[in-house]
């Protein structure tokens, strides 16, 4: 049996050292992470308030191309170490040219995916072990953890039927694995949300888009109580 202990370092356990804000979603195929973070940007717009949207793997040139490299369905060779490994390095050259710049200025960065992908997909659910797939990232994000995360939770079931009634959508190869591998992921996901109450909030995903969009900027409003952005335009 895999540990699934995770230890974080006190600079960790606050977020990051940057004055902006890093805010991350989480969740499986089908989840509705794009539409909501549509929602949280134009949150944040409407306030006056410098806000960057990007996604993991990728969201600038290299890391795209490590996207491409992973996620392509040809790929079913591809060792699991491999993969985690691949998603940890296009996570450090997004972080170091995209995401701490941001943070250094004072923006709201909205990442879709992060860490806690990792720790689901390839510490639970290709059964790596979230210890040593946090240990490896650890060498890619140093000391920068989000200070929230949205986790969209909705039965694999439900996701996939989605994603299928979703043509325009790319099909990549960990949407071709078995459903038990999607039940994994999120099994994997609840492992993680348990773990760090204070950061990780939970999202009832299955609801309709307004009520999902509802919950998110309740939290949202909420945590802008605790820690209101310091810029605005
Ligand atoms: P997307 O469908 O949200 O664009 O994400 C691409 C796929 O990559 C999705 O199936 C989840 C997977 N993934 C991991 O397995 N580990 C990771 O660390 C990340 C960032 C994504």
């Amino acid at each position: 049996m895999q540990s699934e202990q995770i230890h974080l370092s006190h600079q960790q356990q606050k977020g990051h050292p940057y004055p902006g804000r890093f805010i991350t979603l989480e969740g499986g195929e089908g989840s509705g992470k794009t539409s909501a973070i549509q929602y949280i940007e134009r949150y944040y717009q409407e306030q006056g308030l410098p806000v960057m949207l990007t996604r993991e793997p990728g969201g600038i040139e290299i890391s795209e191309k490590i996207r491409t490299l992973i996620l392509d369905p040809a790929h079913t060779a591809m060792d699991g170490r491999t993969e985690a490994l691949l998603y940890a390095a296009a996570r450090r050259q997004h972080l170091v040219e995209k995401v701490i710049p941001a943070l250094q200025q004072g923006m709201i960065v909205i990442c879709d995916r992060f860490i806690d992908s990792s720790l689901a997909y390839q510490g639970h659910a290709r059964g790596l072990g979230m210890d040593e797939v946090w240990s490896i990232n650890q060498f890619a994000i140093g000391e920068v953890m989000p200070d929230v995360t949205l986790y969209l939770d909705i039965e694999p079931e439900v996701g996939l039927a989605r994603i299928q009634a979703n043509a325009q959508r790319e099909v990549n190869r960990l949407d071709l694995e078995q459903l038990s591998f999607h039940l994994k992921v999120r099994e994997g996901y609840n492992i993680v949300a348990e773990q760090f109450p204070e950061r990780i909030h939970k999202v009832d995903a299955s609801l309709s888009l307004p009520e999902v969009a509802g919950q998110i900027l309740q939290i949202l409003a909420a945590l802008q109580e605790d820690f209101p952005p310091t810029v605005s335009n």
